[in-house]
């Protein structure tokens, strides 16, 4: 549970500081007054990212560009009943590339440590992307899912990707006749080494996901449709070999792939084969999502991976996440938008935009509202 928060130059939030009550508290204020960059920070420190900037530096406040200062954002958090202050440094340093320094109740800690700490799931209109946008957005999708679930995932993910860096700029050798065919065998190696971890936590992540999802649709669609969340592993696209859980099987397998793709990887000069290149898959009655779904439906299919999320978050884990709802309620229907509140209420800590508050009256709920133009808590009902 987040209980304060500390932020400095995120955004429009220069000097902005409060406390958190348990249960929902919906933050108000005027258009640009600073609701979703709040939400937003909580996000980042959780999970190391924004969920909405295209470059994390965007989220720096453009005034403190240029003048050595930083960004901070600082926060007491109760992970089993222990009260843990995390801190994450954003520092520009005069240049494109944003420098994450993070702390963990005062002592360094590296930023692949850091995140996961503080458990969150949030959802917002840039969720969409996850029906309409290219694969990339999906793995990251599954990626920060994962890391929140396996403290070994960050570190996997990150030594893969320096891997395929290597093999892809071995390739480029290879083509130009720099380097011999035979070193690549190395990276072969490390890469399948790397990536069948990867494939086998991804795997078992979606497919928990996927049945926790298809106990929620029902009720997001009034048993009138089915959605259905799978995970499209790029050398296993019928999840033949990883439905056994068969490490060997599967790590053979992709060996013999990356073996076979070694002529169009050297011509192309990239590693074409991998779990960098998997992929979801998001279907509504049997179709997929992004050409058939309308925009509703699109919303409920992601909206029902979101709440999966928070239950999977809490059965893996014994903690349950902050829940992050920055305008989630708008295009829902009035019983989906009860159904959502009945979620969320069931739930430890929430933190809410764009809330309508005649649903949540109605239903007697009883909230706390943080107005982000006074910046005081008040609690109500
Ligand atoms: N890097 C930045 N530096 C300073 N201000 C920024 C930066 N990025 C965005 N802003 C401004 O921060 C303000 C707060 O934006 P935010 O999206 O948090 O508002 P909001 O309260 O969620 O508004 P809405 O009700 O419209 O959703 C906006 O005025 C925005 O233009
Ligand atoms: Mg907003």
């Amino acid at each position: 549970m987040l209980h304060h928060i500390n932020i400095r130059n995120f955004r429009n939030l220069e000097h902005f500081e409060t406390d958190f009550n348990q249960g929902i508290t919906a933050l108000i204020g005027k258009n640009g007054s600073g609701k979703s960059s709040l939400i937003e920070a909580i996000y980042f420190l959780s999970v190391g990212r924004s969920f909405r900037a295209t470059h994390d530096r965007d989220t720096i406040n453009k005034k403190i560009i240029g003048t050595g200062d930083f960004t901070s954002i600082k926060a007491n958090v109760s992970i089993n009943q222990n009260l843990n202050e995390i801190q994450m440094i954003l520092d520009l340093n005069n240049s494109n590339r944003l420098k994450k320094n993070c702390s963990y109740n005062g002592a360094t800690l590296p930023l692949s440590k850091l995140i996961g700490n503080l458990k969150s799931v949030c959802f917002s209109v840039n969720d969409m992307n996850i029906i309409y946008g290219s694969p990339s957005i999906r793995r990251k999708y599954i990626n920060i899912l994962n890391l929140q679930l396996d403290n070994q995932y960050v570190s996997e993910l990150l030594v893969y990707s320096k891997i395929v860096e290597s093999r892809n700029s071995l390739l480029k050798q290879i083509k130009n006749n720099f380097s011999s065919k035979v070193e690549l065998e190395y990276w072969n190696n490390k890469m399948v080494e790397s990536g069948t971890y990867l494939i086998i936590s991804r795997y078992k992540t979606i497919n928990q996901l996927s049945a926790l999802a298809k106990t929620i649709y029902p009720k997001l669609f009034n048993n009138y449709h089915n959605g259905d969340i799978r995970y499209l592993c790029n050398l296993d696209p019928l999840n033949e070999f990883i439905m056994q859980n068969d490490k060997d099987q599967i790590y053979n397998n992709f060996h013999s792939k990356l073996k076979q793709s070694e002529l169009r990887d050297i011509s192309l000069g990239k590693t074409t084969i991998g779990p960098h290149r998997d992929d979801l898959i998001i279907n509504i009655d049997n179709n997929t999502a992004e050409n058939f779904a309308s925009r509703g439906q699109a919303r409920l299919l992601v909206l029902g991976m979101k709440l999966a999320e928070c239950e999977l978050i809490k059965k893996l884990n014994y903690i349950e996440p902050i829940i992050l709802l920055d305008d989630a309620f708008s295009e829902l229907d009035l019983d989906n938008q009860e159904y959502l509140y009945k979620f969320i209420f069931d739930y430890n800590q929430c933190l809410i935009t764009g809330l309508d508050f005649r649903v949540l009256e109605n239903l007697n709920f009883s909230y706390n509202s943080l107005n982000l133009d006074q910046r005081e808590l008040n609690i109500n009902g």
